[in-house]
């Protein structure tokens, strides 16, 4: 249906900056202001898809008609995606997911003493990549948030986490990445470029993704 290419998809897009404990009163996060994810969640809701938005700690309001849920670390938003898996249609991970995580989260408090604190941190599961291993129908949309070597990177992250789609940012520059509006991204499938879209608004670098996502998956169930 002409301006309805989701019509009858599900979809989950991941969006924010998971929240990593250290103890009761704080944590390791990052820049992830969520505007990316929403933007996908919003667009793709006027797309006929039907959303559910996996949200950590994200600094803009819910769009309406969508399904959220709220999670705090990587862990929590690999279990949500993962009870959505089965049935999702197309999965965008905007979300800026921790590599490291403090090996343990203290119960209480942590005290102030001695001149130095050594935090001992390990690695995260890589969500995208055991969404990639457990690949059936789903199309899969991945992020990548670069500062050199976008292309090389953008590439990598595609063949190691078995993505249809990647969609890379430099984020080192004015009005892309973490916090803004706008974003400016290359979008890159197995055999390379798909498309380049300069700095526009972050609906709109949403679109432009689900309009290639929505014409790759005609012909899946
Ligand atoms: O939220 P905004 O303020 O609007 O900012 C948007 C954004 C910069 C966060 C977004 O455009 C973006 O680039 N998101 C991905 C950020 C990121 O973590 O990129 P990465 O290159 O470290 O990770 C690559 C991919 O693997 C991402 O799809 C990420 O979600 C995923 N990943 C990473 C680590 C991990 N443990 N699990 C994952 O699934």
């Amino acid at each position: 249906e002409a301006g309805m290419p989701l019509l009858g998809k599900k979809m989950v897009v991941t969006a924010g900056g998971t929240i990593e404990r250290i103890d009761p009163v704080r944590y390791i996060t990052n820049d992830s202001s969520g505007k990316m994810g929403v933007a996908f969640a919003k667009t793709a809701k006027d797309m006929g898809a039907e959303v559910t938005l996996i949200a950590a700690n994200i600094q803009v309001k819910y769009p309406e008609g969508i399904t959220v849920v709220p999670v705090q670390s990587a862990d929590d938003m690999h279990q949500a995606v993962f009870e959505r898996w089965e049935q999702s249609d197309i999965v965008v991970k905007a979300a800026a997911v921790a590599d490291y995580r403090p090996m343990e989260a203290a119960k209480q408090k942590i005290k102030k003493k001695g001149e130095t604190l050594t935090l001992e941190l390990v690695k995260t599961v890589d969500i995208l990549e055991s969404l990639g291993k457990a690949k059936t129908h789903q199309f899969l949309i991945g992020f990548a948030a670069e500062t050199n070597d976008l292309e090389l990177h953008a590439a990598s992250k595609l063949e190691r986490k078995n993505a249809d789609l990647i969609v890379a940012n430099d984020v080192t520059q004015e009005g892309v990445g973490f916090g803004t509006d706008t974003n400016a991204v290359k979008i890159f499938d197995k055999q390379g470029l798909v498309k380049e879209i300069p700095v526009t608004a972050k609906e709109e670098v949403a679109r432009q993704v689900l309009l290639i996502a929505a014409s790759r998956m005609d012909g899946r169930k």
